[in-house]
């Protein structure tokens, strides 16, 4: 039997790399819609045109090609905190939810990441997880994978940043970020990616 597996939590929970492992493990496809919010401010930012053109927004997010987002591309802080502002346009997600949704009708077993996967885009998934950790443990982890990239960092400005963004992306008016209705509940703050994924495997393995 395949499942879609719905995967949500703040920026930094881990959720990316659970995601990964999960997908990898059970041989289901993987989709990180953070990157399709992304995708649509990369478009914008490249094009020259404003982040609030709700039509330009739209536009992008109808057309651009998921089969090529590259997390390498779209990595950049920067973009994350265009892609959090593109991601309060209620056109936008609406665009973008469509195509996140037919991801998973595609696929034989999926998972999907973000911030609304249990809430709108999948709410019947057989398999939930919101996955969170501390703001201050999860400004520590970028900091330290800043820096183990070789580049620079101040931990205290990265907690300001995650501090902004989690208040942009749950304070939101259209699908804001919080747990869905029967998410299991993971708490990364202090665990080893190997004791979340054997968590998140229990409810996983459950539901098979
Ligand atoms: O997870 P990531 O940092 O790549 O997401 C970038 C931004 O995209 C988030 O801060 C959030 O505002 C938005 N997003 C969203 N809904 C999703 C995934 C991401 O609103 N399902």
């Amino acid at each position: 039997m395949s499942l879609t597996i719905a995967i949500d939590g703040p920026a930094a929970s881990g959720k990316g790399t659970l995601s990964r492992r999960i997908a990898s493990h059970y041989g289901y496809r993987h989709l990180d819609t953070g990157l399709t919010y992304r995708a649509v401010a990369k478009a914008l930012i490249d094009a020259g045109q404003p982040l609030d053109d709700e039509e330009a927004a739209i536009d992008a997010a109808r057309t651009f090609d998921i089969s090529d987002m590259r997390r390498d591309v779209l990595a950049a802080h920067e973009i994350g905190e265009a892609a959090s502002k593109v991601a309060v346009m209620p056109g936008v997600r609406s665009a973008l939810v469509a195509r996140q949704r037919d991801f998973a009708a595609q696929s034989r077993g999926a998972v999907l990441d973000g911030r609304d996967i249990g809430t709108v885009v999948c709410p019947d998934a057989p398999v939930k997880l919101y996955v969170t950790a501390s703001p201050e443990v999860r400004a520590r982890r970028r900091y330290h994978e800043i820096l183990s990239n070789g580049g620079e960092a101040d931990e205290e400005a990265i907690l300001a940043d995650i501090l902004k963004r989690d208040e942009r992306d749950m304070g939101r008016a259209d699908s804001p970020l919080k747990p869905a209705d029967g998410a299991h509940l993971i708490d990364t703050s202090e665990m080893t990616i190997e004791a979340a994924f054997r968590a998140a495997r229990e409810y996983i393995d459950a539901a098979l």
